[in-house]
């Protein structure tokens, strides 16, 4: 479907907010989904780059708008970081499994490293009153740049927040795995996305822990929908699952992360 861009903000430096009104359908996925995004740019680059879905209901826009907050890293997001309001984009979704929709009986815990912050903050805007009152958001990077530019969409979800930098340049020092291993308790539930590294201690801490953990899993995609087998991961039961079809979210023990 084609997506007029309604704003586009620099939020921090290399962040971009990108405001796309799609119609209804767009907004109607689930926390953790993604979008494929590409642009009228021609053939480079070639193919769509994945957003995971920033906010499906937003104040500040629109109706029938979404939110993407984007890290600008390469070509594709070097791009993106330049449209301009009217300017028309095309969009694929939302695709993908997300975060399920479970009982906490203790807290949830929201881990997002650095960009993966984005698919957790869908997540906090989706829950209210005790749910939202168990919830707390851990946003961790390297230094304070890494953790700036969402305060406002923070407050305005209302989502209690601990930030933390490797550099203890905002908030506590260390990581958001030091954050995890203090607070843990077995009835609790941890959703998290972020580098590979991160997630892949999410999953043992989970383990050590007792507690239930799901993770959002960000492979390159060429199509997005389950075509290329280019995402394919491997799975602890030996099999391989596709993180655009069966994904990106998944039980964070399922994964082989030995061979990732
Ligand atoms: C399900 C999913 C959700 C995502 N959600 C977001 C999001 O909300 N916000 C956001 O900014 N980014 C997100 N990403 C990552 C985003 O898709 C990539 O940053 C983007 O495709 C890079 O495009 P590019 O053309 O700018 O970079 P390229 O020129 O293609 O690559 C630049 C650099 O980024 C690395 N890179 C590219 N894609 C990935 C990837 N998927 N994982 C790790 N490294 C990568 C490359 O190896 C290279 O070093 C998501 C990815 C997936 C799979
Ligand atoms: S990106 Fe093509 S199969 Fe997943």
């Amino acid at each position: 479907m084609k997506a007029k861009v309604v704003s586009n903000k620099e939020v921090s430096p290399g962040l971009f907010r990108l405001s796309l009104a799609g119609g209804e359908r767009l907004t109607t996925g689930r926390p953790g989904q993604f979008v494929m995004v590409r642009g009228v740019w021609g053939a480079d680059p070639l193919l769509s780059r994945p957003f995971s879905v920033y906010r499906y209901r937003s104040s500040i826009d629109v109706d029938g708008t979404i939110q993407l907050l984007i890290k600008r890293v390469g070509r594709g997001t070097e791009l993106f970081s330049r449209v301009v309001p009217g300017e028309e984009l095309t969009v694929q979704g939302p695709l993908g499994n997300g975060f399920p929709k479970i009982d906490v009986s203790g807290r949830l815990f929201l881990a997002g490293g650095g960009i993966g912050v984005a698919p957790m903050m869908s997540v906090a805007e989706s829950l209210a009153g005790e749910e939202l009152k168990r919830t707390r958001l851990i946003f961790g990077g390297k230094a304070v740049n890494d953790v700036s530019g969402i305060d406002e969409d923070i407050s305005d979800v209302g989502v209690e927040t601990i930030f933390v930098t490797e550099d203890g340049g905002r908030g506590r020092a260390g990581t958001v795995v030091d954050v995890l291993k203090d607070e843990l308790t077995p009835s609790d539930v941890v959703f998290a996305c972020g580098p590979r590294e991160m997630l892949r201690a999410v999953a043992t801490l989970a383990g050590e822990k007792d507690c239930r953990a799901f993770i959002s899993h960000e492979e390159r995609m060429a199509c997005g929908v389950g075509l290329c087998l280019g995402c394919a991961v491997p799975k602890a039961s030996g099999e391989y699952a596709l993180t655009c079809t069966d994904g990106p979210v998944f039980v964070a023990q399922s994964i082989l992360w030995e061979e990732l």
